[in-house]
């Protein structure tokens, strides 16, 4: 092993500590390290006890719950199982009649920069409206609707609107493929889907409908009935008739008012898809009590969110980020939050920067990757360097998605939060529903790089791989070794896959989150290492390989096999390296180059543009044990460019591992 310092080690010596700043606690929802350790202690002595509390005091409940957890069926857990609630209410209605119902809610800005402004009200009679559309559509609780949409506040009003009617909804990325679409509507069996003629990114005008139609025409959809088409650009796509009708059409005539149905608490809120190691993404459902506690809570942990914040979590509304902490944490909490259509560099790298002072922006929460990518444009562009903005409004910055190296960690304390900001790092997963290891803003003091330690009743651990627990500074697997209010609750018509996936027998009935991770010696502060499994974490976005290779074998007049792993890269944390071989033999040259291209192109429709291949590698082979198994290790050192040090023996054919570290 090498005794060079990598990024990974000098985390290990991390030695800067950010204590809260004084001004900072004295108001803060969590106000310093007892604070927090009451609560810690709370949760272990009684704690069901500690979170029906929370559950009272964060959720409005139209039944009161009796039971707490119920873990009769482990690990099919549930909580709050005889209470009922409405999501949408405990988001709108329970403002009604409150300062808040004239606050804004949503400052929209779009990707022209052109800003629109709702209040809590104006919200509230939105999703009505839609809600009685869908109604009128024959959409009932428990049917599932497909959400396919830019981030709008429509998309938010969409998703709002099931929830009001206890449909569940699944949110598809704006960035998906026809095909990943179209698998989603089937697996979740949706009745009505929910779209836009186009959406706009970076000054382009991009489809969404003809997506739709295009993943409808693969066949299995028979089930959607209604495609809903929000328009928002003036440009006319298809529409086929009986089928597809505008906003407009659809929310012509309806009421502003519709009351919300009320749902057990372990009805399914929403049913969001992500990769996991094997096979296709998973269909993770949530549901609705446990949810709403969590998303709220956090909200007011990790956020210390004020009546006079306004808050921006840059997350699109296709991931668990922009669930929680778009469409019902900060609604729940009564925010004022700005919702961005756009892209970060658009129509230049200083876009965050700017709309943080024009709209006096006091919590921003983005991913790493998106700092990373501005810091390198800062560096080549004073004039998108964050000094150029007057930032001051910020009193708080959060990380999501990827472990934050400390140098963009340092940057973003620096440049953007002047270095008076606290960082949360949050570390969660969509599995989780909500954060669960990260620092209280007015408690916690920050190690850059950690996401330090878990919130309170989070009983985070790591073990070994029979369950048993490691000692501090050694790294081992992640695990939460109770059950959570807001944990995932099964994958959508595949119990047994939920069971395998996150609770297998070995590890002692622990949720398995497939991260690895360390505590260090002297706090006991979490840092995440990365996925242990085959999962790769690219620009923030889950891509499982298994995946990306089905893809690629897909493309069968040209591939015969295919392995993809993850390397390192400075900008995007992980990318995409594919070894492929074709059925025609080795390509070199400029035919690589373009086979190459053509088969990212083919990626891009089968999955999406995010799962593209960076580095696509042909060998005659891929390097196999004599039993025929791909030695995915040697893979991945050549896909870092490494030498070779591992044990080659046991290899089939030593020669193509020249071939295949060739990036032509
Ligand atoms: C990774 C996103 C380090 C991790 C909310 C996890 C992180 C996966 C962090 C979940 C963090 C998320 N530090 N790694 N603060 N946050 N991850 O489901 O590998 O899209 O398993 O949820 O992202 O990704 P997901």
């Amino acid at each position: 092993m090498s005794t060079a310092t990598s990024p990974i080690e000098s985390v290990l010596v991390e030695n800067r500590v950010f204590p809260p700043p004084a001004g900072f606690s004295a108001k803060a929802a969590v106000s310093g390290m007892d604070q927090y350790q009451a609560l810690c202690t709370e949760a272990e002595k009684d704690y069901q006890g500690y979170w029906a509390r929370l559950a009272r005091e964060n959720v409005v409940w139209t039944k009161p719950f009796t039971q707490v957890l119920d873990d009769s069926n482990a690990p099919f857990f549930r909580w709050f199982a005889d209470g009922e609630l409405n999501a949408s209410a405990n988001c709108l209605d329970r403002h009604i009649g409150t300062p808040v119902e004239h606050k804004t809610a949503i400052i929209f800005e779009a990707d022209d920069g052109q800003v629109t402004k709702v209040t809590y009200r104006e919200l509230l009679e939105r999703v009505s409206q839609f809600a009685n559309a869908l109604k009128a559509h024959g959409v009932q609780k428990g049917d599932r609707v497909l959400i396919y949409m830019p981030m709008t506040i429509e998309g938010v009003v969409a998703m709002q609107a099931c929830a009001r009617i206890g449909a569940t909804h699944s949110v598809v990325f704006g960035g998906f493929s026809a095909k990943a679409v179209q698998e989603r509507i089937v697996d979740v069996g949706a009745s009505v889907v929910v779209t836009a003629n186009y959406q706009m990114r970076g000054g382009k005008e991009l489809p969404l409908k003809a997506i739709v139609d295009e993943a409808l025409a693969l066949g299995g959809c028979e089930g959607v009935r209604h495609v809903f088409v929000y328009e928002r650009t003036p440009t006319a796509c298809a529409m086929v008739a009986g089928r597809d009708k505008t906003f407009g059409e659809v929310l012509q005539g309806q009421s502003t008012e519709c009351a919300p149905v009320a749902v057990e608490a372990e009805h399914p809120l929403f049913i969001l898809y992500t990769s996991g190691s094997t096979g296709k993404p998973k269909g993770v459902q949530h549901a609705t009590g446990g949810y709403m506690l969590w998303a709220r809570q956090t909200v007011n942990w990790t956020f210390d969110l004020k009546d006079s914040d306004v808050f921006w979590c840059t997350a699109d509304i296709g991931w668990i980020t922009g669930h929680t902490y778009v469409a019902y944490g900060p609604l729940a909490a009564g925010a004022t939050q700005i919702v961005f259509e756009g892209v970060p560099t658009y129509p230049n790298a200083g876009r965050f920067w700017q709309m943080i002072e024009r709209h006096g922006c006091t919590i921003f929460y983005t991913a790493p990757t998106a700092i990373r990518s501005l810091i390198k444009a800062a560096d080549s562009d004073e004039k998108v360097h964050p000094k150029n903005w007057n930032l001051s409004s910020l009193r708080l910055l959060g990380s999501v998605g990827e472990p934050i190296n400390p140098e963009a960690w340092m940057w973003y304390h620096k440049h953007v939060g002047g270095e008076r900001c606290p960082i949360v790092d949050t570390f969660w997963q969509t599995e989780n529903g909500g954060h669960m290891i990260t620092p209280l803003p007015g408690a916690t003091p920050l190690v850059p790089g950690s996401c330090t330690l878990p919130l309170p009743g989070i009983a985070a651990a790591i073990v070994d791989e029979a369950g048993n627990d490691m000692p501090d500074g050694a790294g081992g697997i992640l695990v939460v070794k109770k059950p959570w209010p807001s944990m995932i609750r099964t994958i959508w018509g595949d119990p047994e896959r939920f069971k395998k996936s996150y609770f297998p027998e070995e590890l002692k009935g622990y949720y398995l989150a497939g991260d690895g991770a360390v505590r260090s010696a002297d706090r006991g502060y979490f840092r995440i290492t990365g996925r242990i499994d085959d999962v790769l974490n690219v620009s923030g976005h889950r891509m499982g390989t298994m995946e990306i290779e089905s893809a690629l074998v897909a493309k069968t007049d040209l591939v015969a096999e295919a392995a993809v792993v993850g390397r390192p890269d400075d900008l995007t944390g992980e990318a995409i390296c594919a070894f492929v071989v074709l059925k025609r033999g080795r390509p070199h040259g400029e035919e690589a180059k373009q086979i190459a291209k053509e088969l990212r192109d083919w990626v891009a429709k089968e999955i999406g543009p995010i799962a593209k291949p960076k580095d696509i590698r042909f060998g005659e082979n891929l390097p196999k044990t004599r039993s025929g198994k791909i030695m995915r290790r040697l893979l991945r050192s050549l896909a870092k460019g490494e030498a070779i040090t591992q044990d080659t023996s046991t290899l089939e054919n030593p020669a193509i591992l020249e071939q295949l570290a060739d990036t032509h």
